[in-house]
């Protein structure tokens, strides 16, 4: 394989507005706002059926940018949100924009240490997250080592790599994401996204599942 290099800095953001373009980048039919304002609340409501969330539970938001899913889970469903994410940017500006006392974001090593000394959650979820990670099993090993055994994921993601590089910008690394995931949890459900609320083209690219312990 030719060089490639991990861009780091691809999720460092100056300010929110910064953090929502490249949260949700504009496709070729919707905006970042109009993804923002159809696709959160469709999210959310994926989430709460497929997590069976109940209020009071505790679920990992895992690569939760400004918690844009934990604000609407909260607010939908009365649960607790942990956020996780890589980003210092992304967890200094989520405070603010979830804007609630149930909800909190840390570091991926934060994450890793409290597992360790026992946190479980009752479910998790990651959206357009693990196209992204350079070395996916560290992340799905750390998601896992916060769930007990029954415990729901889902993850939507698209169906290829976007590895930021900075020879090839997004780069496909062939990394079968979705037998991973089947390697350590079990598939329950999946599906694609609904065309009217993602715009036919990103249906195609995406997916979403969700998995058991
Ligand atoms: C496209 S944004 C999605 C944010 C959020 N899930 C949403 O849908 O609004 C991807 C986020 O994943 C974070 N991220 C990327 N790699 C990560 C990793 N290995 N561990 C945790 N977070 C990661 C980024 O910093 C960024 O905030």
């Amino acid at each position: 394989m030719e060089k490639t290099t991990f861009d780091q800095n691809t999720f460092a953001v100056a300010d929110m507005e910064a953090a929502r373009r490249i949260i949700l980048t504009p496709t070729a039919g919707q905006s970042t706002d109009e993804r923002w304002e159809i696709e959160t609340p469709y999210m959310a409501g994926l989430l709460g059926d497929q997590l069976a969330i109940r209020p009071g539970q505790t679920i990992v938001d895992y690569g939760c940018g400004i918690g844009r899913l934990s604000k609407a889970l909260i607010e939908r469903f009365d649960c607790f949100v942990l956020g996780v994410d890589q980003s210092e940017d992304m967890r200094a500006l989520a405070p603010a924009y979830v804007k609630n006392a149930a909800f909190s974001a840390v570091s991926r090593r934060m994450f890793h240490q409290i597992g360790l000394r026992g946190f479980r959650a009752d479910a998790a979820f990651s959206v357009w997250v693990l196209q992204h990670c350079p070395q996916p099993d560290e992340d799905i090993g750390l998601i896992a080592a916060a769930l007990p055994p029954q415990a729901p994921i889902t993850v939507v993601n698209m169906k290829r790599r976007a590895l930021s590089t900075r020879e090839k910008g997004w780069y496909d690394d062939g990394f079968d994401l979705r037998s991973r995931l089947a390697g350590q949890f079990r598939e329950v459900a999946a599906g694609p996204l609904p065309d009217e609320i993602v715009t036919p083209r990103v249906a195609e690219a995406t997916f979403w599942a969700t998995y058991r312990r």
